[in-house]
Protein backbone atom coordinates (compact mmCIF):
# COMPACT_ATOMS: atom_id res chain seq x y z
CA UNK A 1 0.00 0.00 0.00
CA UNK A 2 1.23 3.58 -0.65
CA UNK A 3 2.18 5.33 2.07
CA UNK A 4 0.22 8.44 3.26
CA UNK A 5 2.56 11.32 3.20
CA UNK A 6 1.93 14.53 5.37
CA UNK A 7 3.14 18.16 4.96
CA UNK A 8 3.14 21.15 6.92
CA UNK A 9 3.92 24.88 4.97
CA UNK A 10 4.78 27.34 7.32
CA UNK A 11 5.39 30.60 5.66
CA UNK A 12 5.91 34.23 7.32
CA UNK A 13 8.61 37.13 7.05
CA UNK A 14 11.95 36.91 8.17
CA UNK A 15 13.16 36.75 11.59
CA UNK A 16 9.93 35.15 12.33
CA UNK A 17 11.63 32.04 13.82
CA UNK A 18 10.33 29.98 11.01
CA UNK A 19 13.46 27.97 10.70
CA UNK A 20 14.02 27.05 13.92
CA UNK A 21 10.74 25.86 15.04
CA UNK A 22 9.73 23.80 12.05
CA UNK A 23 13.05 22.18 12.99
CA UNK A 24 12.31 21.34 15.97
CA UNK A 25 8.58 20.34 15.39
CA UNK A 26 9.95 18.50 12.67
CA UNK A 27 11.99 16.58 15.30
CA UNK A 28 8.98 16.16 17.57
CA UNK A 29 6.75 14.84 14.66
CA UNK A 30 9.24 12.81 12.55
CA UNK A 31 9.04 14.89 9.35
CA UNK A 32 11.71 16.07 7.21
CA UNK A 33 12.51 19.59 7.41
CA UNK A 34 12.82 21.24 4.55
CA UNK A 35 14.50 25.27 4.58
CA UNK A 36 13.44 26.83 1.29
CA UNK A 37 15.10 29.98 1.82
CA UNK A 38 18.71 28.46 2.07
CA UNK A 39 17.96 26.89 -1.56
CA UNK A 40 17.10 30.43 -2.65
CA UNK A 41 20.32 31.75 -0.44
CA UNK A 42 22.66 29.51 -2.19
CA UNK A 43 20.77 30.89 -5.69
CA UNK A 44 21.54 34.27 -4.80
CA UNK A 45 25.56 33.31 -3.42
CA UNK A 46 26.04 32.29 -6.74
CA UNK A 47 24.62 35.27 -8.41
CA UNK A 48 26.82 37.04 -5.36
CA UNK A 49 30.26 35.24 -6.70
CA UNK A 50 29.36 35.33 -10.27
CA UNK A 51 30.02 38.98 -10.23
CA UNK A 52 26.69 40.58 -10.90
CA UNK A 53 25.43 43.63 -9.55
CA UNK A 54 22.62 43.42 -6.66
CA UNK A 55 20.08 45.43 -9.25
CA UNK A 56 20.33 43.38 -11.62
CA UNK A 57 19.74 39.99 -10.20
CA UNK A 58 18.10 38.88 -13.46
CA UNK A 59 20.99 37.92 -15.04
CA UNK A 60 21.03 35.24 -12.69
CA UNK A 61 18.94 33.20 -15.35
CA UNK A 62 21.48 32.41 -18.15
CA UNK A 63 24.06 31.12 -15.25
CA UNK A 64 20.99 28.63 -13.73
CA UNK A 65 22.10 25.49 -16.45
CA UNK A 66 25.88 25.81 -15.14
CA UNK A 67 24.08 25.38 -11.31
CA UNK A 68 24.82 22.27 -9.29
CA UNK A 69 22.63 22.62 -6.70
CA UNK A 70 22.12 19.42 -4.03
CA UNK A 71 20.30 19.28 -0.25
CA UNK A 72 21.61 16.73 1.55
CA UNK A 73 19.84 16.25 4.95
CA UNK A 74 22.19 14.39 7.44
CA UNK A 75 21.45 11.96 10.46
CA UNK A 76 21.00 15.08 12.75
CA UNK A 77 17.92 16.46 10.62
CA UNK A 78 20.12 19.26 9.52
CA UNK A 79 19.73 20.65 5.83
CA UNK A 80 23.11 21.06 3.98
CA UNK A 81 23.29 22.77 0.78
CA UNK A 82 25.96 22.09 -1.89
CA UNK A 83 26.44 24.64 -4.42
CA UNK A 84 28.69 23.14 -7.93
CA UNK A 85 29.65 20.46 -4.78
CA UNK A 86 31.32 22.90 -2.17
CA UNK A 87 29.15 23.03 1.28
CA UNK A 88 27.63 26.39 1.32
CA UNK A 89 25.66 26.00 4.69
CA UNK A 90 27.61 28.41 6.17
CA UNK A 91 28.47 30.91 3.78
CA UNK A 92 24.91 31.21 2.60
CA UNK A 93 23.64 32.80 6.31
CA UNK A 94 26.46 35.94 5.88
CA UNK A 95 24.06 38.94 6.69
CA UNK A 96 24.49 40.33 2.83
CA UNK A 97 23.25 36.96 1.14
CA UNK A 98 19.97 37.99 2.73
CA UNK A 99 19.69 40.87 0.13
CA UNK A 100 20.85 38.38 -2.78
CA UNK A 101 18.56 35.85 -1.75
CA UNK A 102 15.86 38.39 -1.83
CA UNK A 103 16.77 39.89 -4.99
CA UNK A 104 17.11 36.51 -6.95
CA UNK A 105 13.75 35.11 -5.38
CA UNK A 106 11.70 37.91 -7.30
CA UNK A 107 13.19 36.84 -10.65
CA UNK A 108 10.13 34.76 -11.83
CA UNK A 109 12.46 31.89 -13.82
CA UNK A 110 14.16 31.32 -10.53
CA UNK A 111 10.96 30.26 -9.07
CA UNK A 112 10.13 27.94 -11.77
CA UNK A 113 13.81 26.58 -11.90
CA UNK A 114 13.42 25.74 -8.46
CA UNK A 115 9.56 24.67 -7.98
CA UNK A 116 9.69 20.72 -8.39
CA UNK A 117 12.93 20.48 -6.84
CA UNK A 118 10.91 21.84 -3.62
CA UNK A 119 7.12 19.48 -4.44
CA UNK A 120 9.94 16.52 -5.05
CA UNK A 121 10.69 16.41 -1.11
CA UNK A 122 6.95 16.56 -0.35
CA UNK A 123 5.87 13.40 -2.77
CA UNK A 124 8.28 11.26 -1.04
CA UNK A 125 8.32 12.31 2.43
CA UNK A 126 6.30 13.98 5.25
CA UNK A 127 7.59 17.32 5.23
CA UNK A 128 7.89 20.63 6.96
CA UNK A 129 8.54 23.08 4.74
CA UNK A 130 9.07 26.73 5.28
CA UNK A 131 9.05 29.81 3.22
CA UNK A 132 7.46 32.53 1.79
CA UNK A 133 5.44 31.11 -0.83
CA UNK A 134 4.80 27.21 0.48
CA UNK A 135 1.17 27.25 1.59
CA UNK A 136 0.15 29.73 -1.74
CA UNK A 137 2.15 27.79 -4.58
CA UNK A 138 4.82 25.28 -3.53
CA UNK A 139 2.27 23.44 -1.76
CA UNK A 140 -1.34 24.42 -1.89
CA UNK A 141 -2.64 20.99 -1.10
CA UNK A 142 -0.79 20.83 2.26
CA UNK A 143 -2.41 19.18 5.07
CA UNK A 144 -1.70 22.30 7.34
CA UNK A 145 -0.82 26.11 6.58
CA UNK A 146 0.44 27.98 9.50
CA UNK A 147 1.68 32.17 8.59
CA UNK A 148 3.99 32.65 11.21
CA UNK A 149 4.83 35.89 11.80
CA UNK A 150 6.09 38.70 14.80
CA UNK A 151 6.54 42.39 14.78
CA UNK A 152 9.23 43.71 12.85
CA UNK A 153 11.07 45.32 16.09
CA UNK A 154 11.31 41.96 17.40
CA UNK A 155 12.06 40.27 14.32
CA UNK A 156 14.86 42.30 13.49
CA UNK A 157 16.14 42.09 17.52
CA UNK A 158 16.17 38.26 17.11
CA UNK A 159 17.95 38.70 13.57
CA UNK A 160 20.43 41.14 15.89
CA UNK A 161 21.15 38.85 18.63
CA UNK A 162 21.49 35.90 15.93
CA UNK A 163 24.42 37.55 13.76
CA UNK A 164 26.26 38.40 17.05
CA UNK A 165 25.93 34.44 18.00
CA UNK A 166 27.46 33.45 14.67
CA UNK A 167 30.17 36.28 15.45
CA UNK A 168 29.27 38.32 12.74
CA UNK A 169 29.48 42.07 13.12
CA UNK A 170 25.78 43.60 13.42
CA UNK A 171 24.37 47.58 14.24
CA UNK A 172 20.45 46.71 15.17
CA UNK A 173 19.47 49.75 13.05
CA UNK A 174 20.88 47.92 10.11
CA UNK A 175 19.36 44.90 10.58
CA UNK A 176 15.69 46.53 11.10
CA UNK A 177 16.64 48.50 8.70
CA UNK A 178 17.03 45.79 5.94
CA UNK A 179 14.53 43.76 7.55
CA UNK A 180 11.58 46.19 6.86
CA UNK A 181 13.00 46.30 3.01
CA UNK A 182 13.13 42.15 2.38
CA UNK A 183 9.40 42.56 3.97
CA UNK A 184 8.56 45.11 1.10
CA UNK A 185 10.91 43.49 -1.40
CA UNK A 186 9.12 39.93 -0.89
CA UNK A 187 5.46 41.26 -0.58
CA UNK A 188 4.91 43.54 -2.82
CA UNK A 189 7.32 41.16 -6.01
CA UNK A 190 5.01 40.29 -8.87
CA UNK A 191 6.37 36.31 -8.56
CA UNK A 192 4.54 34.38 -5.86
CA UNK A 193 4.96 37.24 -3.34
CA UNK A 194 4.68 36.95 0.94
CA UNK A 195 1.11 36.58 1.69
CA UNK A 196 -1.11 34.48 4.02
CA UNK A 197 -2.91 31.32 2.07
CA UNK A 198 -6.38 31.85 2.81
CA UNK A 199 -6.87 28.71 4.70
CA UNK A 200 -3.36 29.66 6.61
CA UNK A 201 -3.49 29.42 10.50
CA UNK A 202 -1.91 33.14 11.98
CA UNK A 203 0.90 32.29 14.72
CA UNK A 204 1.97 35.73 15.98
CA UNK A 205 5.23 34.93 18.65
CA UNK A 206 5.52 38.18 19.65
CA UNK A 207 6.24 38.07 23.01
CA UNK A 208 7.09 34.84 23.18
CA UNK A 209 10.57 32.81 24.03
CA UNK A 210 11.11 29.99 22.01
CA UNK A 211 9.91 27.80 23.95
CA UNK A 212 6.54 29.18 24.48
CA UNK A 213 6.19 30.11 20.94
CA UNK A 214 7.21 26.03 20.09
CA UNK A 215 4.36 25.05 22.21
CA UNK A 216 1.41 27.36 20.62
CA UNK A 217 2.74 26.28 17.09
CA UNK A 218 2.89 21.94 18.20
CA UNK A 219 -0.88 23.15 19.66
CA UNK A 220 -2.31 24.51 16.89
CA UNK A 221 -0.42 21.88 14.02
CA UNK A 222 -2.16 19.51 16.29
CA UNK A 223 -5.37 20.67 16.53
CA UNK A 224 -5.73 21.13 12.34
CA UNK A 225 -4.28 17.44 12.04
CA UNK A 226 -7.02 16.38 14.64
CA UNK A 227 -9.91 17.40 12.81
O1 LIG B 1 13.90 32.53 4.89
P1 LIG B 1 15.15 33.25 4.43
O2 LIG B 1 15.32 34.58 5.07
O3 LIG B 1 16.36 32.38 4.55
O4 LIG B 1 14.91 33.49 2.87
C1 LIG B 1 15.81 34.21 2.07
C2 LIG B 1 15.08 34.93 0.95
O5 LIG B 1 14.58 33.98 0.02
C3 LIG B 1 13.88 35.77 1.37
O6 LIG B 1 14.19 37.16 1.35
C4 LIG B 1 12.81 35.51 0.37
C5 LIG B 1 13.28 34.34 -0.42
N1 LIG B 1 12.40 33.18 -0.33
C6 LIG B 1 11.35 33.11 -1.21
O7 LIG B 1 11.15 34.02 -2.00
N2 LIG B 1 10.54 32.02 -1.21
C7 LIG B 1 10.74 31.03 -0.34
N3 LIG B 1 9.92 29.96 -0.37
C8 LIG B 1 11.79 31.09 0.61
C9 LIG B 1 12.61 32.21 0.59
Amino acid sequence: MKQRHYSIAIDGPSGAGKSTLARQLAQKLGFLYVDTGAIYRTVGLHAKRSGLALERAEQVVPLLGSLHLDIAHGEDGLQHMYLNGEDVSEAIRQHDVSAWASAVSAVPAVRAFLLELQRDFARTNSVIMDGRDIGTVVLPQADVKVFLTAEPEERARRRYLELLERGQQADYGTVLKDLLERDQRDSTRAAAPLRRAEDALLVDTTGLNLEQSLALLLDTVEGKMAV
